[in-house]
């Protein structure tokens, strides 16, 4: 039975798996998992139609990249890994466009890094000598060590291997005329959930945002760059450096309690509350009309972290009505919490 390879955040396996698994089920598949707590990988082994299996990293939340394994191999010899890739890839006498080598987001993974760097380079080096590499070649060779001596062998479009982040993982600078590190958060946000066009058609300046739990303003920094406007809502401080740009108003009060005088271009919320009560409030503010768009997060410090999603992202859209575009993600920069994009579809925006 086919087998794919899923990546996701240490720690967050079992949502990984709960989605991968209903997603498949959505599509009249099925499919158990492999997967160890803290690994940062689940493996799913799956049946169904063709399609069930051609799941899209993009399309779901706690899966940061995907792809199918082809070959497992076992017992690699630390002098020389490479050699059955080689003998296998070329009894198989597939050409590839490129090659990926790649570890977990985890404990275990973080002490591979320096192999999968070093194989990589040695790897793509044999592959070429050996004319296994083919420019005109549409998929490409990931290999995935789980550790030293154990590797899965994965397929994926050329044009992915070449376009994704490591990972699945934007690696981002901090800027450091940013007051709080989850400024990082908001920048991969749009990063990762909005197209490039979004950006250019959502973010120009002179719009206007509302971010309920500014303090001391990493979100609110996000817009002041991009010359818009802010109306800064929390009890706390912000940052002397953003109220002087001239672009910030910052108003003391509760973030539930908070309208604006006139609609906003963008709300967005980072706020450390109940996920269904933030969902709720961004629903309510979209369904109002008291904003186009919003990109907020979601804590997620119970349990039954899945089932908290959904139902939240179902009182999402409930109370804010009408077609409604919802993507969300557990960002590289989100620990315990989600990233979710509500906005109304786009010939209304
Ligand atoms: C994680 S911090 C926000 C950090 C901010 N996004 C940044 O980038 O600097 C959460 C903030 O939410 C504020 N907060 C929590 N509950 C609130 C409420 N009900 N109304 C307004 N602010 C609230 C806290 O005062 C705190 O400053």
């Amino acid at each position: 039975m086919p087998e794919l390879l899923a990546l996701c955040r240490a720690g967050f396996e079992p949502e990984c798996v709960q989605e991968l698994e209903q997603t498949l089920a959505e599509r009249e598949g099925s499919g158990y998992s492999r997967t160890e707590r803290d690994s940062g990988f689940v493996r799913l082994t799956w049946q169904g139609p063709d399609s069930a299996g051609q799941l899209d990293a993009d399309q779901l939340i706690f899966t940061r990249l995907l792809w199918p394994i082809v070959q497992e191999m076992k017992n690699l010899d630390p002098k020389d890994r490479a050699k059955p890739m080689l003998e296998w890839l070329e009894a198989t006498g597939l050409k590839l466009g490129d090659l990926r080598v790649e570890c977990a987001d985890s404990q275990a993974g973080e002490s591979l890094r320096a192999l999968c760097r070093g194989f990589e380079s040695a790897m793509l080096g044999l592959l070429r000598s050996r004319k296994i590499i083919d420019k005109h070649a549409k998929y490409g060779l990931i290999v995935f060590f789980v550790s030293t001596d154990h590797a899965l062998l994965g397929f994926d479009k050329v044009d992915l291997i070449k376009n994704q982040a490591r990972g699945g993982i934007v690696r981002l600078r901090f800027p450091s005329e940013a007051p709080s590190r989850s400024t990082l958060k908001l920048e991969e946000a749009f990063q990762v959930l909005l197209t490039e066009g979004e950006r250019e058609r959502w973010l120009q300046p002179g719009m206007s945002a509302v971010d309920l739990g500014a303090c001391p303003g990493g979100w609110t920094y996000q817009f002041v760059r991009r010359s818009m406007r802010v109306v800064a809502v929390d009890n706390g401080q912000m940052a002397p450096s953003l109220m002087d740009s001239g672009l910030v108003e910052h108003i003391r009060a509760d973030g539930f309690a908070f309208r604006p005088k006139k609609p906003a271009d963008w709300l967005v919320c980072d706020m450390v509350e109940q996920p269904i009560r933030v969902a709720a409030l961004v629903g309510d503010w979209l369904g109002a009309g008291l904003c186009q768009r919003s990109m907020f997060n979601l804590k997620l410090p119970m349990k039954k972290r899945y089932a908290e999603v959904q139902l939240c992202i179902e009182t999402l859209r409930e109370r804010a009505g009408g077609d409604l575009l919802v993507r969300a993600k557990q960002l590289y920069h989100d620990r315990e919490e989600i990233t979710v994009l509500a906005t109304r579809p786009l010939r209304q925006t």
